[in-house]
């Protein structure tokens, strides 16, 4: 084993776990594989795709809240997410490594 720095400053992990009609409630049936996909791309065409990462996660045993998604280092969770959600959640992320020195001065997405 190897212990080493995060390779990177935020990891955003949006549940995408999926159960069959009839069970229990899942993220999946609320859109978090649509939200996974649309975050994913969103830090990529900013150009921030090395320093945070977006996961997909398994449940987080919060499903009546979702879709759920949790923010590392931050300690931030978003449930009931919207597709319009991404945006100000994208904006939070920037504001957040700018606020820590992690983005250069004229970064403007
Ligand atoms: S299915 Fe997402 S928290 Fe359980």
């Amino acid at each position: 084993m190897h212990e080493h720095a995060m390779p990177y400053k935020k990891i955003v992990f949006v549940c995408v776990n999926q159960r069959p009609p009839g069970e229990r409630v899942c993220c999946a049936g609320g859109g978090g594989v649509v939200l996974y996909a649309k975050l994913k791309n969103m830090i990529k065409e900013r150009g921030l795709r090395g320093r945070i990462r977006v996961s997909k996660a398994g449940c987080l045993d919060r499903c009546e809240d979702g879709p759920n998604i949790m923010v590392f280092p931050d300690n931030v969770w978003y449930s009931h997410v919207a597709e319009a959600d991404l945006e100000p959640l994208v904006m939070r992320l920037v504001e957040s490594l700018r606020a820590e020195g992690q983005l250069p001065r004229n970064y403007g997405g």
